[in-house]
């Protein structure tokens, strides 16, 4: 019997001259070859902040949607909500209006995060630690703070230990939603973290600022956390029907080869709607475009991410 990796090579690239048609062709083949895929776990807890100081650019969009395609996988996610306006916390269905416990109330020492974390109403395996608008204030009253840059970090510490302790097993992936700037809360998530995860919009000033995030992630690797690194860059809302996205995906390989997914996600209406839903596109639709795209993304971030292969004896 066929495999159904060979079904899904045997699908012809039918009209592939066309972007919807050629779209269609791969939509296919990942929708036969991501189905019902476990995907491969970490040794332990990748944590990964979702970082770039532009906004709109898909960091939000790519933090659930990665989060909750890793949770599809099979992994168990918290995803952090680290901007005020609380959009991830939207997107993955969890209650973020003022005066619910908050990654506000965790980062000034009145909530253990445990207390905090919600589970996702829509997908198995995910938690959020949602932000609501008292976030806004924080990133003043925390310049004059105890361990100012560290707060985050020994709260997820914390986390894991009072995670354990009540039973849990470990969360394979951290995923935290940055705010659009360089202030005191990205810098927090940058040292609670790893790995960063950049997403790069498909439009001509996609560089732009690119420098000015590298240079403060590596100030933060040299003073305050040497396990940090950039692991991941994502290319978001690509347009094939564009000669300007092609283009933009080709110069950001060359600049920065080896760290940019093989899988970008396209632009897709499906994407923009479901948080409407308080909803993810992964859950909201699975076998659309977009929701197909971020499912493959992030099968390919938890293999690069996975033990090495065992050599056959
Ligand atoms: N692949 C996509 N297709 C269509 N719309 C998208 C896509 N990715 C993001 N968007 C939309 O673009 C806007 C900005 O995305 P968002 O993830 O909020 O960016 P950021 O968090 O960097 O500000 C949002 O309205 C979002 O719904
Ligand atoms: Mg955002």
């Amino acid at each position: 019997m066929a495999t159904s990796a060979e079904i899904a090579e045997a699908i012809p690239a039918m009209g592939s001259d066309t972007p919807l048609a050629a779209q269609a062709a791969i939509d296919a083949r990942r929708r036969i070859n991501l189905a019902g895929l476990r995907f491969p776990l970490p040794q332990s807890t990748r944590t990964i902040t979702v970082a770039n100081q532009k906004g709109g650019v898909g960091k939000t969009t790519t933090a659930v949607n990665m989060a909750a395609a890793l949770a599809r996988g099979g992994a168990k996610v918290l995803v952090i909500d680290s901007d005020p306006q609380g959009n991830a916390s939207t997107a993955l269905g969890v209650g973020h209006h003022a005066g619910t416990g908050s990654i506000y109330e965790v980062l000034i020492g009145e909530l253990r995060m445990k207390d905090a974390i919600q589970m996702c109403p829509k997908q198995d395996g995910l938690w959020c630690l949602p932000a609501t608008i008292d976030l806004s204030g924080a990133e003043i009253e925390l310049v004059t703070m105890d361990q100012r840059e560290w707060r985050l970090a020994s709260a997820l510490r914390t986390l894991k230990s009072d995670w354990i302790a009540a039973g849990n097993t470990r969360f394979d992936y951290v995923i935290i939603d940055c705010p659009p700037s360089l202030g005191l809360l990205t810098i927090n998530t940058l040292v609670a973290a790893q790995e960063v995860l950049i997403p790069i919009q498909c439009e001509y000033y996609a560089l732009e600022g690119l420098s000015q995030l590298l240079s403060n992630i590596e100030l933060v690797r040299q003073r305050l956390n040497q396990a940090l690194r950039v692991s991941t860059i994502l290319m978001t809302m690509f347009d094939a029907r564009t000669n300007l996205a092609g283009d933009v995906v080709r110069d950001v390989r060359s600049h920065f080869s080896g760290l940019v997914l093989e899988t970008t996600i396209p632009r897709s209406v499906r994407v923009a709607e479901a948080p409407g839903y308080g909803e993810t596109v992964v859950t909201y639709d699975p076998n659309s475009t977009g929701a197909l795209a971020y499912m493959q993304a992030a099968y390919e971030l938890s293999q690069r991410g996975a033990p090495p292969e065992q050599e056959p004896t």
